[in-house]
């Protein structure tokens, strides 16, 4: 089993944040129960991963702090400190004067004096309000870059926030928020995998210093509705035969070796385990360019956000729905 001290850490461009493990646990889960989460993070501790990834949308930031702290006290972490916790910025929060009590309201759920990672979760605003999920069209607001940025950065400034950064943002979207910023993004975490390769946001990160974090490292949970293309590859099968791996890790490997951190989900103790260990071996030239081969397709768009009926009456979708392979 790999032990925690064996996975990677990349250092983040804001100083004060812990490095940030190479590999992630992810929360999200619908429905979940509390009880169902905080069982996975506690699995998810015991065997080795130090790196977790909430969002208030999830509804999973307090059992995911309940976890973290019930292992504190059992001896499986030495303090809170070991832990990387993200947390992310609902769309109706988006707004300057809401960040920062939205962010103290994610520190009451996770029971935590700050969080290692900030991100907005979407280049969108909605109108303030309870969050309810699909966001009505009609909802939609123009995004405040500078403004939410500027709390941004007052979140970090007050230390409550070790490090600030986006979610799916484009390059278009970068380029907008990199004009107004004082304190750069550390990190965008985009939808990621051998069959959404984002090889235009990865490149222009690169360049810029922003780390890449990688969302539905495994295909993500049919949340496109029609199965799953990463772990039904052909591709990565034969791969993952070749190398008596499975198409998970064989997926995960492969965004390791692009520089990118893999959030993954998993709420079983052994698929937990498994991914965890993929950092002791390696993809060949061969499989890197059958991988580099595999036919694109994203699958998480902005306009699954919304409801299908209403309108944009003050923003332009195409402002958002921006596809860059
Ligand atoms: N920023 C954003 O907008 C955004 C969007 C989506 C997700 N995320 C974050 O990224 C995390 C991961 O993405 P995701 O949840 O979409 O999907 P994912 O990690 O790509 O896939 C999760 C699915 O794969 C299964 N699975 C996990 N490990 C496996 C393995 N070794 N073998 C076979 N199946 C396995 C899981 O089932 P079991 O639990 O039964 O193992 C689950 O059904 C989320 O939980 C969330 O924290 C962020």
């Amino acid at each position: 089993m790999a032990s925690a001290s064996a996975v990677p850490e990349v250092v983040l461009r804001h100083g004060s944040a812990r490095p940030m493990p190479a590999v992630g646990m992810g929360t999200a889960e619908f429905p979940s129960t509390p009880e169902r989460t905080r069982n996975a993070v506690l699995a998810a501790l015991e065997v080795g991963f130090r790196h977790f990834d909430t969002a208030a949308m999830y509804g999973t930031e307090a059992p995911l702090g309940e976890a973290v702290a019930e292992a504190t006290r059992r001896g499986l972490l030495a303090s809170r400190e070991e832990a990387f916790v993200t947390t992310k910025l609902w769309c109706t929060q988006c707004h300057p004067h809401l960040v920062l009590p939205s962010l103290r309201e994610s520190l009451r759920n996770l029971q935590m004096e700050y969080v290692d990672l900030y991100l907005i979760h979407w280049p969108i605003n909605v109108k303030p309000g309870p969050t309810v999920y699909p966001v009505k069209k009609e909802d939609a607001v123009p995004f405040d870059f500078k403004g939410i940025w500027r709390a941004m950065e007052e979140c970090h400034r007050l230390g409550l926030a070790k490090a600030i950064g986006v979610s799916n943002f484009t390059t278009k979207h970068l380029d907008k928020l990199l004009a107004v910023a004082t304190i750069l993004p550390a990190v965008n975490q985009v939808e990621m995998n051998p069959v959404w390769q984002q090889r235009t946001v990865r490149e222009y990160c690169a360049v810029k210093g922003i780390h890449v974090a990688a969302y539905s490292p495994l295909g993500g949970q049919n949340w496109g509705g029609y199965g799953n293309d990463v772990m039904e590859s052909p591709v990565l099968d034969e791969i993952a035969r070749a190398k008596g791996k499975s198409i998970a890790q064989v997926s995960l490997r492969w965004i390791y070796e692009q520089g990118v951190t893999p959030i993954a989900k998993s709420y079983n103790k052994e698929r937990l385990k498994q991914n965890l260990e993929i950092f002791y071996w390696k993809l060949t030239e061969e499989d890197r360019l059958k991988i580099s081969q595999i036919p694109q397709k994203k699958t998480v768009t902005a306009a699954r956000l919304f409801y299908p009926d209403g309108e944009f009456t003050s923003v332009d979708l195409s402002d958002i729905e921006i596809q860059e392979e």
